[in-house]
C-alpha cells in the first residue's frame, strides 16, 4: 500500500475532536483560561483537586520511572476485584476505556462479522469498528430512548458483537436491565456493556459479566474518579475471557506504573469519591429543572453526570453563541424525536449558573 492508498482509506472513519482547546478558546476570546466553562466531555469537576494532588504525589513518589511497571498492575487489580466481587484474573487493565473498545473489536469479532449497537451512541463505536475494518450496523432507540431487546436481536443476524452503551452517551438514561440481558442470553456472539457512567445510574451488570461467556462490561476512571487526563480503564468478565485478553492480545505495559499506582490510592479514598458522586446526582436534578425552567429548552432525565437536552433554535447557533461566552458544551444534534440537542457536564452550582445565565442569553 501507497501513502495515497493509506488515506484514502481513511476517508470515512470520521475523525474524533475532542472541542476546542480551553487554551485557545481563552486567546481567542481575550479572556483568562480559568473563564472559560470546559463542559464538554463529562469530566468529574466536584472531586476536591487536593486530594487528587495528594495521590498523585505519593504515587510520583513511589514510582521509579527507569523500570517498567512491575507489581503495580496486581495490586489494582486485586483492589478492584474486591471491589466488585470478583476475582484479579476477571479484570483486564487498560489505557482508558477506549483502549478496552478496541481490544474487544480488534480481536472478539471475526473480520467480516458485524458491529451492532443502538443508537445514537459513543462515537468511538462506529469509528472503531471501522477503523478494524468490521461492518457497523445501527439499531435506533425510540423517541423515548427505549431499548427494545427482543427488535435488536431481531436485527442481529450476523452480528458478532453487539455494544450497548449503559448509561447511554449521549441521551444520558440506563437501559433496562432485563432488556440487556435479553440480548445478552439470546446472542451467539459477544455482548459490550459500557459501563463510563454506571457510578452514576442505578444498576451495574458486573456480576452478570463475571458468570457468562458472552458479557463483558467496560469501566473507566475518567468520568467517577477524576482520572481523564491519566487514561485508565478496564474490563470485567469471566476469567477465560479476561486473561485470553489480557495476556494473548493486549499489548504489554499499556498502562504506565504511575497511573496504576495512582488508581490503587484513589480506590483507597472511595468515600470521598462516593461523596463527590453523590453530590453530582444532586446537581444533577437542579442542571435538569433548571434546563426544563428555560424558555426553549427540554432538558432529559439524566441516569449520567451529564445532561441532554434540545434547543428550539439549532443547535450550531446555541452551540457558537455559548462558546463565544468561554462556555464548551457538545454538539449532538439530531435524537429520536427531536433535532437540535446538546450535551452539558453536571458540575458545581457556581459553574451551572454560569452557564444557564449564557444559555439564558442566547436563547433570548
Ligand atoms: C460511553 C463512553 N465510553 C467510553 C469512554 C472512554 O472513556 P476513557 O476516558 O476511559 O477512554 C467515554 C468517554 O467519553 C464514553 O463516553
Amino acid at each position: 500500500m501507497n501513502l495515497d492508498e493509506f488515506v484514502s482509506c481513511s476517508s470515512d472513519f470520521g475523525v474524533y475532536r475532542p472541542g476546542e482547546p480551553v487554551e485557545e478558546l481563552a486567546a481567542r476570546l481575550n479572556m483568562p483560561v480559568d473563564r472559560i466553562l470546559k463542559l464538554n466531555a463529562n469530566e468529574n469537576l466536584f472531586l476536591p483537586r487536593s486530594i487528587l494532588q495528594n495521590v498523585l504525589a505519593e504515587a510520583a513518589a513511589e514510582t521509579d520511572p527507569r523500570l517498567y511497571p512491575g507489581g503495580e498492575e496486581a495490586v489494582l487489580a486485586g483492589k478492584l476485584a474486591k471491589l466488585h466481587g470478583a476475582s484479579s484474573d476477571q479484570i483486564v487493565l487498560a489505557a482508558g476505556g477506549d483502549q478496552i473498545i478496541d481490544l474487544v473489536m480488534s480481536n472478539l469479532v471475526k473480520q467480516g462479522d458485524t458491529v451492532l449497537a443502538v443508537t445514537p451512541t459513543f462515537s468511538m463505536y462506529p469509528r472503531t469498528a471501522k477503523i478494524k475494518g468490521l461492518t457497523f450496523r445501527e439499531v435506533p432507540l425510540d423517541s423515548r430512548f427505549a431499548l427494545d431487546g427482543e427488535r435488536v436481536l431481531e436485527e442481529s443476524q450476523g452480528a458478532g458483537l453487539i455494544v450497548l452503551c449503559n448509561p447511554n452517551n449521549p441521551t444520558s438514561n440506563q437501559l433496562p436491565r432485563e432488556e440487556v440481558m435479553k440480548i445478552v442470553d439470546g446472542l451467539e456472539g459477544f455482548v459490550l456493556v459500557d459501563e463510563a457512567y454506571a457510578e452514576y445510574g442505578e444498576y451495574s451488570l458486573i456480576r452478570e459479566a463475571l458468570k457468562r461467556e458472552n458479557l463483558i462490561v467496560l469501566r473507566t476512571f475518567s468520568k467517577a474518579y477524576g482520572l481523564a487526563g491519566l487514561r485508565l480503564g478496564y474490563g470485567v468478565t469471566n476469567s477465560v475471557l479476561a486473561r485470553t485478553l489480557a495476556e494473548r492480545y493486549m499489548m504489554p505495559f499499556s498502562v504506565p506504573g504511575f497511573v496504576l499506582r495512582v488508581g490503587a490510592k484513589l480506590l483507597d479514598e472511595r468515600d470521598t469519591v462516593m461523596e463527590a458522586i453523590e453530590e453530582v446526582k444532586r446537581e444533577r436534578g437542579f442542571l435538569v429543572d433548571s434546563l426544563d425552567e428555560m424558555e426553549g429548552v427540554k432538558a432529559f432525565p439524566s441516569d449520567a453526570n451529564f445532561v441532554l437536552f434540545a434547543t428550539d433554535k439549532p443547535y450550531g447557533e446555541v452551540y457558537d453563541g455559548l462558546l463565544e461566552r468561554g462556555v464548551i458544551l457538545r454538539k449532538i444534534g439530531a435524537v429520536p424525536g427531536y433535532s437540535d440537542c446538546l450535551r452539558v457536564t453536571v458540575a458545581p452550582r457556581e459553574i451551572t449558573l454560569r452557564f444557564l445565565e449564557a444559555l439564558g442569553e442566547v436563547m433570548t
